[in-house]
């Protein structure tokens, strides 16, 4: 009998005793390729000694100093190497938190705190998209766009508006990029003008969408619209990093992609690869001088932002990314497991593949002529991912894309430094998993 409350009550979890590059091995000896880096966590791969080394040296020195009374050469370096993701030099302050949906939470109610720094108290809505996670703490749930994550806690978070997901294959407009018009950034356009531009103080979107749908690429020109009409309405646009962020899609922001620079920036996950709980908000500057000039200071923050050691392991993995190239690897790695996964596309489970970097999402469907999803109860990615999981291929399951509800996919975001081998491996595993899925609905059925 276990003390530990685990994810599933249902479910049989093996112990993680070991890992090193793509690979975990288990309690029997038992051998698992991290095809999704965990949940699009682990960045530079698993026991990198360089980032054991940067963590144990500043525990010798000094483990906890807190961020009310004390700087630390750590976090002072992470914080310039954070900065350094992205090309802008007006994103230029950081501020650290121990994960995303903490890190979602800091920018929200820092564009919050800079309206009223600057005396606009009046706006205070932020829009958000449907098909969109941005994480599980009551304000980040709110504003996420997932049906199934948010149901159960609806009286506990707030409504605040949501506008269509960029989302190709399954356009809420009924169009095809050729000829779409780039509706789905105009309802953002609509969304402002109806809730009333002078309320409204941020947007926040994905620029690639992870959990909920499994790699939603828009297409070019979306991000671009997605500015200029913030940028008309002089509304914050705060891009969610969390899974994108650090290197992840082939760039060290995705945003990048698109020459588009928000005005803060939300990581976590491959910020630190894993090796700590970690997350940042990467804020323009004159949003940082206006706090200070206001109220002298940002109202909140959390016990463990800052820390000492996960900013060293921050630090370290950040360095790693750029002493070993992993961007430019995600990059060329990303487009070798997206041809490869494009060679499952006429596998009848398969409705669609795409991605970018080592960012790659298949979704799963019961007809590839119609797109019709499953119905939520057959939990199809999960049995696939079980699968996998069985053969030794870890995979991040997905479901609710298509309607909040009904739609699968699985996420492959393997480690950067990832082999194409080991690709080679991922993809003749999946595909496995993929048949084992579709004879077990046979089977069903
Ligand atoms: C885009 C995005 N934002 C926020 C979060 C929440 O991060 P965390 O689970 O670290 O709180 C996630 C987690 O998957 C995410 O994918």
């Amino acid at each position: 009998m276990s003390n530990v409350f685990y994810l599933s009550a249902s479910k049989n979890y093996p112990e993680a005793v070991r890992a090193e590059g793509v690979w975990i091995w288990d309690g029997d000896g038992k051998r698992y390729m991290d095809g999704s880096g965990g949940a699009c966590v682990v960045s530079i791969g698993h026991g990198v000694a360089e980032v054991r080394a940067a963590a144990l040296a500043q525990m010798d020195a000094i483990s906890f100093a807190h961020r009310s009374q004390f700087t630390t050469a750590a976090c002072e370096e992470l914080s310039r190497r954070v900065a350094a993701l992205s090309p802008d030099p007006e994103l230029d302050r950081v501020h650290f938190v121990s994960g995303g949906s903490e890190a979602v939470e800091s920018a929200v109610k820092l564009a919050r705190h800079y309206w009223r720094a600057v005396g606009r108290p009046d706006r205070y809505k932020v829009i958000s998209r449907w098909t969109s996670y941005h994480g599980n703490t009551a304000g980040a749930l709110a504003l996420g766009g997932h049906t199934g994550r948010r149901s159960p806690y609806q009286p506990l978070i707030l409504h605040t508006p949501h506008v269509e997901p960029c989302y190709c294959y399954r356009c809420p407009y009924g169009r095809t990029p050729a000829d779409c018009g780039l509706l789905c950034a105009e309802a953002l356009d609509r969304a402002i003008s109806y809730e009333g531009p002078e309320s409204v103080a941020a947007f926040i979107a994905e620029p690639v969408v992870g959990a909920t749908a499994g790699a939603l690429v828009p297409p070019d020109g979306y991000w671009q619209r997605v500015r200029e009409i913030c940028d008309r309405h002089q509304i914050l646009l705060i891009a969610d990093e969390v899974m994108t962020g650090a290197g992840r899609t082939g760039k060290p922001l995705a945003l990048e992609h698109w020459g588009v620079h928000a005005d803060l920036v939300v990581l976590a996950k491959g910020l630190s690869s894993g090796y700590a709980p970690l997350g940042a908000v990467l804020v323009r500057r004159a949003i940082h001088d206006a706090v200070r000039d206001g109220s002298g200071g940002f109202t909140h923050g959390h016990t463990y932002g800052q820390h000492p050691v996960a900013a060293a392991v921050g630090a370290a993995v950040l360095r790693y990314l750029e002493e070993h190239a992993l961007v430019a690897r995600s990059a060329r790695l990303g487009a070798h497991l997206l041809e490869r996964l494009r060679e499952m596309a006429d596998h009848p489970l398969v409705g669609d593949v795409r991605g970018l970097g080592l960012f790659a999402g298949v979704e799963l469907v019961a007809d590839k002529d119609s797109r019709e999803p499953f119905e939520a109860r057959h939990k199809v990615a999960a049995k696939v991912a079980a699968a996998a999981f069985a053969r030794g291929l870890i995979t991040y399951p997905g479901d609710g894309g298509a309607d909040g509800i009904r739609g699968d996919h699985l996420l492959l975001c393997p480690p950067f430094c990832v082999t194409e081998e080991e690709i080679g491996f991922l993809v003749q595993t999946l595909g496995e998993a993929l048949d084992d899925g579709a004879a077990a609905l046979r089977r069903q059925r």
